[in-house]
């Protein structure tokens, strides 16, 4: 192998290569860090450097006062093919279905696989209440002034800092922060569309993208989306031919809810392709952080050359869900969005916002991430497994390619609605299909969210759903939401199948 790898590229090779003929197994225990460090005559932080690229890639794991391991394989079920929504536009109405199930979200005795909010537990909160006291006491006058668009100046810089791990030149003075990436994205749908507008997005896509459009009068082009390789380009340049679209929406890293990454050359296709239709490009990098492997994930927004790309994103998935800082590199649009954004919320929250530059600046956050995108991987796999053992014959799963989302086909005959309301009743919760879809597909699938500690209970909750849908395998659908976690809830019958 050449010289110029890194050694601890060549050491890590070295152990897989041994996994790979099977002299490690699954279970086994790789030579402790030490005894590798005094074998091989490298230095102990090399092997823990090599240790860590493994861990990294998914092939190791490190167990509290144990050593490192070889991982089980990750269960192998079948992945979900390409969607095929219809070729029409669509007028959007997600709503109650959306309500139904965020009604559980924040209900201790339910356990949320509907949501995709991470668990508080999984943040260091302690240390973003230190900073906060510390940005209280330093900056005595933010309690007692509006922040003003566009934003704290010291979280713009350390967002476009930042950006360069995602292969982007962004000008801080560009950036707009926002409420969350949710505002983020309604603020650019807002900035280059009007009432009655078209807008194609993936197919399943987040629910939240199909409400915005419901609240701003928009209608949705759904495009065939591939579990693995992303939104068809192909089937998106046919629509961009057909039809008047005025924005699309995509997330070409770890997407919601089939946890794709794009390719880098289908990213550069795609911006290639928008701004020669002068399609502007709403990019939602929210999950982007947590794409498991060693290389930060390059955002679509890396190949604009046009201004065409408006990139969003958040740290309410890396960091903490309760601050909401978001923020916006609205492309051509920022002078429009800036203004929307005074206009909707009249100013910033400036506390939330010097938290987390200083949280970004004073270190820290790259280990934390490589903590979370472990521990997702690990909820993913783990989950995986559950599938295979209890969901009916024929599931499909999606294997992200980060995050903590996973997607699941299940035969025709079961009813995600139904499923939902039947593991309600065991204050459970699930994410019916339909809630992905402008035209109420996927009546057969659901979204699980694994951003909870993965426990036993959380375990034992998915061996259930996935025992209650094979009952409904039979094609038994409940009318009434019954029982403790069901009193006076909305009933669903076969809503979207
Ligand atoms: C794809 C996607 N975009 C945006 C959001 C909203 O993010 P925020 O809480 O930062 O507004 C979510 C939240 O689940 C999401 O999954």
């Amino acid at each position: 192998m050449s010289e110029s790898v890194p050694l601890y590229h060549r050491v890590a090779d070295q152990i897989q290569e041994l996994i790979l003929a099977g002299t490690l197994r699954a279970g086994d225990r790789v030579p402790s860090v030490r005894r590798l460090s005094r074998q091989q005559n490298i230095s102990v932080s090399t092997v823990l450097e090599a240790y860590r690229r493994l861990e990294d890639s998914g092939v190791i794991e490190a167990r509290p006062q144990s050593g490192f391991f070889v991982r089980r394989a990750p269960a192998s079920v079948a992945e979900p093919e390409s969607s095929r929504p219809p070729k029409r536009a669509v007028t959007v109405e997600v709503n109650a279905l959306v309500d139904m199930v965020f009604s559980f979200a924040r209900d201790p005795d339910v356990v949320a696989f509907g949501s995709a909010c991470p668990s508080g537990e999984l943040f260091a909160l302690d240390r973003v209440r230190r900073v906060m006291m510390g940005q209280l006491k330093s900056e005595q006058g933010v309690l007692g002034r509006y922040g003003m668009p566009p934003g704290t100046e010291k979280l713009r810089r350390a967002v476009a800092r930042r950006a360069l791990e995602w292969g982007c030149r962004i000008d801080y003075r560009n950036l707009v922060t926002t409420t969350g990436c949710m505002e983020a994205i309604n603020l650019c749908l807002r900035a280059v569309t009007r009432p009655g507008d078209l807008v194609a997005l993936e197919s399943p896509t987040y629910y939240g993208f199909l409400q915005i459009l419901q609240s701003l009068g928009l209608r949705a082009l759904e495009i065939p989306t591939h579990p693995r390789a992303g939104m068809s380009l192909e089937a998106l340049e046919l629509a961009l031919a057909e039809h008047p679209v005025k924005a699309v929406i995509a997330m070409p890293n770890v997407s919601n809810p089939l946890g794709f990454s794009m390719s880098e050359a289908a990213k550069k296709r795609l911006v290639e392709l928008l701004a020669s239709r002068h399609v502007p490009l709403i990019e939602d990098h929210i999950y982007a952080d947590l794409c498991f492997g060693s290389q930060p994930a390059r955002a679509a927004k890396a190949f604009d050359r046009t201004g065409n790309v408006m990139l969003c994103g958040s740290f309410s998935k890396t960091v903490s869900p309760g601050l909401k800082a978001g923020w916006v590199e609205p492309a051509r649009w920022t002078d429009r969005v800036r203004i929307l954004k005074f206009v909707s919320s009249g100013g910033q929250n400036e506390l939330a916002e010097l938290t987390i530059a200083e949280l970004l600046e004073s270190g820290g956050y790259e280990r934390s991430l490589r903590q979370l995108r472990r521990r997702f991987e690990a909820h993913v796999n783990a989950a995986r497994e559950v599938i295979a053992e209890t969901f009916p014959r024929g599931t499909r799963v999606t294997q992200p390619s980060g995050g903590y989302i996973i997607w699941i086909e299940m035969p025709q005959a079961c009813s995600s609605v139904a499923l939902f309301e039947r593991v309600l009743q065991h204050g459970i919760t699930i994410a019916p299909g339909p809630m992905f879809s402008a035209s109420q597909r996927y009546a057969n699938c659901l979204r699980v969210s694994l951003g909870q500690l993965w426990s036993e209970r959380q375990e034992l909750a998915l061996r259930r759903v996935g025992a209650i849908a094979c009952e409904l395998g039979a094609g038994v659908a409940t009318s009434r939401v019954s029982g403790e976690h069901g009193k006076n809830r909305r009933v669903l019958v076969n809503a979207g199948a």
